[in-house]
């Protein structure tokens, strides 16, 4: 049995996405902070291109105190944290940014609250008092407070830092959440606060949000959608799956497409009503396909040739629903109906057979790690 020494009391779990300037510097602060504590550190790295697995495992060969989980073909900073966490048995685990914008000097005392108050949560906030956005883009910091007012609907907490990556939680209390989280996105922690049904006990302790010291933010446009929807997620996933609703809202941007298309070839190009529907099909089949690759299905989201592979598979699976669309909206039209009426009759029979086929054939399940 190993010595009492080598017992890990808490895991540090650290996300990253290109982030190799970034790693010796966080180790060492590490260090700094929680010398005579027993931890490790577990990073996350989603096979970044720049290296950051590669030199994280040269380390942990020296240092066994560093571990490493590279993931290959999807990515996330939520579902990086709960790989993280998952991968770890100690009794605590503390989720931190690897861009040392996070004050590491706060996880001994997040430790030392957590056990003396026996608390399920203590995360890092920087709306409590002593807390601060250092010099945070004044655009990020409105789009953060925004984000917060929004979580208030899914949280059954008064959290002023709900969107903070920064917290040390309980592993029982993981635990007993873990099969509830959706882990979409960049929110974490408002992930795990709504998904609890009882209360949790928690302590928001205050810190300085720093400057990255290399490298940029990785939070993009698509992190707002991501975040509507894993507030959707919280809302309604017990009901509809939120896939559906994002294929669904792709959809009706493919409708507008559709039924322009129609409208202009009908009006302006003197052509038949079937060629019209099959060419608008066929353009709305291409527009849903694009639009779901980089928002429904992101975290599988196909590049290069596989985004050809991707629509041709794509308008294939299609392609039955498509005959039935375009049979559906011809036989109406010819029952003398308004185009209007008959084209969007084909739609509905086409997008119901679309989601069942495509979510399966298209985007497969992520590969397993
Ligand atoms: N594994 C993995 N996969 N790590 C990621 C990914 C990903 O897809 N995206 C980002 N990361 C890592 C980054 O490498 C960094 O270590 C950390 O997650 C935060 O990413 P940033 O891109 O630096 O986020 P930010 O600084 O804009 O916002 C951060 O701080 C806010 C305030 O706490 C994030 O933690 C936000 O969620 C948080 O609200
Ligand atoms: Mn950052």
């Amino acid at each position: 049995m190993p010595t009492s020494d080598h017992i890990i009391e808490l895991s540090v779990i650290v996300p990253t996405y290109n982030e190799h300037p970034n790693v010796i510097p966080m180790i060492e602060s590490l260090e700094q902070a929680l010398g005579d504590h027993k931890w490790e550190v577990i990073f996350v790295d989603d096979d970044s291109p720049d290296g950051t697995a590669k030199q994280i495992r040269e380390i942990a060969r020296r240092d066994p105190r560093v571990r490493i989980v590279q993931r290959v073909g999807r990515r996330g900073l939520s579902s990086a944290a709960i790989e993280g966490i998952l991968a770890s048995s100690a009794p605590f685990c503390a989720v931190i940014d690897g861009d040392l914008q996070h004050d590491e000097k706060l996880l001994a005392t997040m430790l030392e609250t957590i056990k003396k108050e026996d608390l399920d949560i203590v995360s890092g906030s920087r709306y409590v008092e002593g807390g601060g956005l250092g010099d945070w883009h004044k655009s990020r910091a409105r789009i953060s407070r925004l984000a917060t007012r929004l979580s208030q609907a899914v949280l059954h907490a008064e959290l002023t830092d709900p969107m903070s990556g920064f917290f040390m939680i309980r592993r029982s209390t993981f635990e007993k959440r873990m099969h509830n989280l959706s882990g979409i996105g960049f929110k974490i922690l408002l992930d795990i606060f709504a998904s609890s049904k009882e209360p949790l006990r928690y302590r928001e302790l205050p810190y300085e949000f720093r400057t990255r010291q290399a490298g940029e933010s990785k939070l993009d446009s698509q992190a707002a959608w991501e975040y509507f929807m894993l507030l959707l997620d919280k809302l309604i996933g017990h009901i509809v799956p939120v896939r559906f609703v994002a294929f669904t809202l792709v959809g009706g941007v493919g409708v507008i497409v559709h039924m322009f298309t129609v409208w202009l070839m009908l009006n302006h190009m003197d052509t038949t009503f079937t060629i019209a529907q099959t060419t608008a099909t066929l353009i709305a089949m291409t527009s849903n396909f694009a639009m779901n690759n980089i928002l429904t299905y992101r975290d599988m989201r196909l590049r290069g040739w596989d985004w050809i592979k991707g629509w041709i598979s794509f308008t294939l699976a299609c392609s039955v629903g498509a005959l039935g669309n375009i049979g559906i909206a011809t036989y109406i039209f010819a029952q003398d109906t308004t185009w209007v009426l008959a084209s969007l009759s084909g739609i509905i029979v086409g997008a119901v057979w679309n989601y069942a086929v495509t979510s399966v054939y298209t985007w497969n399940k992520p590969k397993a790690a």
